[in-house]
């Protein structure tokens, strides 16, 4: 199963219902990104707003917390139709406990790395993950160039799931995917796909979704 998730954080912030609209045909979730401008040096949506635009959302969605001490804010941004919340484990000081938290709150967990971090910190808190998110940039920021010297990472990771047939953790790319990375982050073992500046600085976002699926889905 191949997921393709836009990231709104190149949309236009004064319209996110339309911008959400021109994909609710083609893509599975909306990739929603958080920062804080403490985590990452940027700042998007309150916890407020973050709750707003998950429940006026055309499509469920994919919540990517880029929060500083986030394992006791966690729950602030939870809303009905968030499918599943990230956090990184560079911002959490027990993140087994936070993943427990997420599912607790009855959403998928989901783990960041940024490009340092090294994937083996992800080995021991597997049992607690439902989605491992690869940053395949430096979070803070759309439209940087996909780190395809990451690859090895996400191999690992796919292996990790292999040797535990995991099959229902899904193992996501966030950051830099477009219709020229698209095929080398699926071949490394990717299964869902956050795209923000290819799909909202093209044309016709919802056609890019379909072309982003299709190559990921024949390679
Ligand atoms: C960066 C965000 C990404 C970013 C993806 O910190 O986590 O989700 O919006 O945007 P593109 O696809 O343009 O790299
Ligand atoms: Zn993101």
């Amino acid at each position: 199963m191949i997921r393709i998730c836009p990231s709104i954080l190149n949309a236009n912030f004064d319209d996110l219902p339309g911008e959400i609209e021109k994909v609710a045909a083609t893509a599975d979730l909306i990739h929603l990104d958080v920062m804080d401008n403490i985590f990452v040096p940027n700042f998007t949506f309150s916890p407020e707003r973050t709750r707003e635009i998950i429940d006026f959302s055309a499509l469920p969605i994919d919540v990517h917390l880029m929060v500083a001490e986030v394992d006791k804010k966690v729950g602030q941004y939870c809303s009905n139709n968030a499918v599943s919340i990230t956090v990184h484990y560079e911002a959490c000081e027990d993140p087994l406990q936070t993943l427990k938290e997420i599912r607790a709150l009855g959403k998928r967990s989901g783990l960041a790395i940024k490009p340092n971090t090294r994937i083996e910190v992800v080995e021991e808190l597997i049992h607690e993950i439902d989605m491992i998110v690869v940053m395949t940039v430096e979070p803070g920021f759309g439209g940087q160039s996909f780190m395809a010297s990451l690859m090895p990472k996400v191999e690992k990771a796919r292996h990790y799931l292999e040797q535990r047939n995991l099959e229902d953790v899904w193992l996501q790319i966030d950051g830099g995917i477009s219709l020229s990375t698209i095929e080398i982050a699926r071949r490394a073992g990717a299964d869902t796909f956050v795209a923000g500046s290819a799909v909202y600085k093209s044309d016709n976002p919802g056609n890019m979704v379909e072309q982003l699926r299709l190559l990921a889905s024949n390679c």
